[in-house]
């Protein structure tokens, strides 16, 4: 009798058969290579294009069980965390694994605050973009740069090394951003104002003018925290997996960073709540909601933003933290007029079959991107918000991989289907 907690295959190409241990509910991918149907055999392996059934990690961050709609930080339910937490405590609690108690806060706090000035070299790096160009561009561009200024960030397994670039990182992402949304629209940098929480700090940096103190209003800002929270970690994501897998040739921290930007600014991901607020503007109005879901059920290739969910299946929990906050930032900023057309084509697609069979609801970006704008940045930059929050969970996944004793770099296999070996064909003998 086989093992209970074990897989028996039998290969009916050699009528072999194999026992492979079951643990955590997986396999491991590499014990299927003991399968060959002869010494010259490489052996079988898996095909998973887009890993949709596939772990590469084991990790302790982020739970979520997409049928239920459960996110949890380290344990913590993602709706406790935006009642209850601040961003930078989530930060932590992301990083560290457990909450901090109030000392520990207070350190925290203070290192991430006094790490917020940007070297002025930056500022030649911002100045050499045009005007128009996107700021995740600037974004990407600003955080690799970033790196060169701190040579020993290479040094990845020293632990207070590591931590110095980790806070510096959180601290920096704001003052980038803001920089870059400063440097399209042709106005002078804001320095950061140690005195101001996280968010608000962020906020100064992005709209003083000539007050010789920025007071952001505490509504907007609770709003922004509460949206960085739910930003902050999303387990093993398109970006989070690229912070990782760049992350495993032991390259620093701001270029796997960078390259996790990037790999987030595809519409797909962090791109969608800037397409949603397009989407909404072209629908233009509530009327034409219906011609518009005709479209997208029409198979033109037409995709409703901000609905559907690799992993949620039911509902996200972030969207539904966020509608809530939506109506907070309103009673301060006015109604995004855009919200009538969001909430129509939320109801129509919630009671559509096309919707309902292929279990799509609204996401975290669906409602983001009202708020974003109803608080005044432009579409520009809402990819970049993403990024600032989420910089906390790609900086603790790549230290969880980095003292992962199971990771290696990563590398893919592939199924090979070009042609097989063949001469090379001269010139003049080609057709
Ligand atoms: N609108 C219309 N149809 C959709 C949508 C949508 N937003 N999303 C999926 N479908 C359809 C899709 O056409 C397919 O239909 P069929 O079976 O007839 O071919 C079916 O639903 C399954 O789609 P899929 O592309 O296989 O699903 P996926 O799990 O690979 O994609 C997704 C997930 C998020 C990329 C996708 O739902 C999507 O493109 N949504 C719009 C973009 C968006 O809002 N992205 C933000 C994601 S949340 C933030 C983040 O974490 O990045």
């Amino acid at each position: 009798m086989p093992q209970s907690d074990t897989l028996t295959i039998t290969d009916n190409r050699t009528g072999k058969t194999y026992d492979i241990p079951i643990s955590q509910g997986t396999i491991k991918a590499i014990d299927l290579r003991q399968i060959k149907t002869g010494d010259d055999d490489f052996g079988l392996m898996t095909y998973d294009p887009a890993f949709m059934n596939t772990a590469s990690c084991r990790s302790a961050i982020t739970f979520i069980d997409g049928d239920k709609g459960i996110l949890e930080y380290r344990g913590y339910p993602i709706e406790q965390l935006a009642e209850k937490s601040t961003y930078l405590e989530t930060a932590y609690l992301l990083l560290f694994g457990e909450l901090p108690n109030e000392s520990q806060l207070n350190e925290w706090t203070h290192n991430i605050t006094y790490h917020t000035i940007l070297n002025e070299k930056l500022k030649v790096v911002l100045d050499a973009f045009r005007y128009n160009a996107h700021p995740m561009g600037k974004f990407i561009s600003t955080v690799s740069a970033l790196g060169t200024l701190y040579p020993e960030s290479k040094n990845i397994f020293d632990n207070e090394c590591r931590q110095k670039q980790i806070q510096r990182l959180i601290a920096k992402v704001i003052t980038i951003a803001a920089f870059g949304y400063r440097h399209m629209v042709g106005m002078p940098y804001a320095y950061p104002d140690n005195d101001l929480s996280y968010p608000a700090n962020f906020l100064n940096m992005m709209y003083k003018t000539t007050e010789t103190k920025y007071v952001p209003d505490p509504k907007l800002v609770h709003a922004l925290d509460v949206l960085l929270i739910l930003h902050a970690d999303h387990e093993q994501n398109c970006s989070t997996s690229t912070m990782r897998v760049v992350g495993s040739s032991h390259a620093d921290p701001y270029s796997a960073l960078a390259a996790a930007a990037a790999a987030l600014y595809g519409p797909l991901h962090g791109g969608a709540n800037e397409e949603v607020i397009r989407m909404l503007t072209e629908i233009g109005s509530v009327q034409n909601v219906p011609a518009f879901i005709k479209k997208v059920k029409g198979g033109e290739g037409v995709r409703l933003m901000g609905f559907g969910h690799r992993v949620y299946k039911n509902y996200d929990p972030r969207a539904k933290i966020i509608k809530q906050v939506a109506y907070e930032v309103f009673e301060v900023t006015g109604k995004n007029p855009l919200l009538d057309i969001a909430l129509e084509l939320e109801r129509i697609a919630l009671e559509d079959e096309y919707f309902v069979k292929r279990r799509l609801y609204p996401n975290v970006d669906f409602y983001s991107g009202l708020i974003y704008q109803a608080m005044k940045f432009p579409m520009d930059m809402f990819p970049v918000l993403f990024a600032i929050g989420r910089t906390s969970g790609w900086l603790a996944q790549w230290q969880e991989m980095l003292m992962d004793p199971d990771q290696k770099i990563s590398r893919p296999r592939q199924v090979f289907i070009g042609p097989s070996r063949r001469e090379f064909v001269p010139m003049e003998e080609r057709k």
